[in-house]
């Protein structure tokens, strides 16, 4: 049957640990200009309805370097939904390609492709979670810090889908996980809510910055307006100034804290220019291993 990657918690923990493996060795072979050939010449369709630089340039190359190619798709060709319905348009891209890989606003426009789709579906980012940067994620974690187990990780910032998507994480691998925001700026308080009830790990909420990033080994954050939100910056700097990732917070956390950010960032709002460039912000690596970690992504939904 097929599977399909729209959350982190579509694999199981065996299967991502085993997946942040398969990313690591990829990795290591690609340096070596060794590449396996899973499409055979298969193609993915990718759709935005949002803006991307990393998303859509390392799923391109993914698709390349496992012996494939992409066809990049907007919603003036398609207008999902509105031209057609959602399942009509899955099954005729069920028809041509192996994989459909979609970043849109609605996490259940997503599941609905995904429910119609004969050919797995890949969550490129919705309002609600983005997965796919989760999994590069921890392939930087595992290699900055040798392990991804019982870490102390913080949130700071909106609580948007990046955060949303630690907490599934959390669910999978067990560590602490602080959300260093707002009353105004929650992440989903259901997903927060199944996070700690499943028990594997601890999340809390703590809306003093300095208690937040109290001995952190990791520093996460992104933007304070996602895409699709982007009008609502005036009012997200007044709620989320105080969690700004600037030199004087970072003091709080370990002292070898690993600093990292999904990208884009906004320098100077929610990090600092010169957080983003301190020796031990990881979030160029971040950004390499969105590549190494899709591909093994690819290969696993491929292979079945
Ligand atoms: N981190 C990330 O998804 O970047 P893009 O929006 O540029 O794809
Ligand atoms: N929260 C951001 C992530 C960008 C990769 C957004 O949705 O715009």
């Amino acid at each position: 049957m097929k599977r399909d990657f729209l959350s982190v918690i579509d694999f199981s923990a065996a299967e991502l640990r085993a997946n942040i493996h398969l990313a690591a060795e990829l990795k290591a072979k690609a340096k070596q200009g060794i590449f396996p050939d899973v499409l055979k010449k298969g193609v993915g369709a990718l759709i935005f309805h949002k803006q991307s630089l990393r998303t859509r340039a390392s799923f391109e190359v993914a698709f390349h370097q496992l012996g494939g190619s992409a066809v990049y798709i907007t919603d003036k060709e398609i207008e999902l939904g509105k031209r057609e319905s959602i399942a009509d348009v899955a099954r005729v891209m069920s028809r041509f390609f192996k994989v459909i890989c979609i970043r849109t606003y609605s996490h259940s426009d997503v599941e609905e492709l995904a429910r119609w789709s004969d050919v797995p579906v890949v969550n490129m980012l919705t309002d609600l979670l983005h997965p796919c940067q989760l999994m590069a994620d921890m392939l930087t974690i595992l290699e900055h810090r040798g392990t991804i187990d019982h870490l102390r990780v913080t949130y700071m910032g909106d609580g948007n889908n990046m955060t949303n998507s630690w907490m599934r994480m959390a669910q999978r691998i067990p560590m602490r996980l602080t959300v260093g925001t707002s009353p105004d700026t929650l992440p989903d308080m259901g997903i927060f809510k199944e996070t700690n009830d499943a028990g594997l790990s601890e999340v809390i909420i703590e809306h003093d910055p300095v208690r937040a990033v109290q001995d952190a080994d990791v520093i996460y954050t992104d933007v304070w307006a996602s895409m699709g939100a982007k009008d609502k910056i005036d009012e997200q700097i007044r709620r989320l100034s105080p969690y700004q990732v600037n030199l004087d917070l970072v003091k709080h956390a370990k002292k070898d804290v690993t600093i990292m950010h999904c990208l884009p960032a906004e320098r100077g709002r929610e990090i600092t220019g010169e957080v983003m460039d301190l020796p031990n912000t990881v979030v160029f690596d971040e950004a390499e291993n969105r590549l190494h970690a899709q591909k093994a992504i690819l290969v696993k939904l491929l292979e079945g």
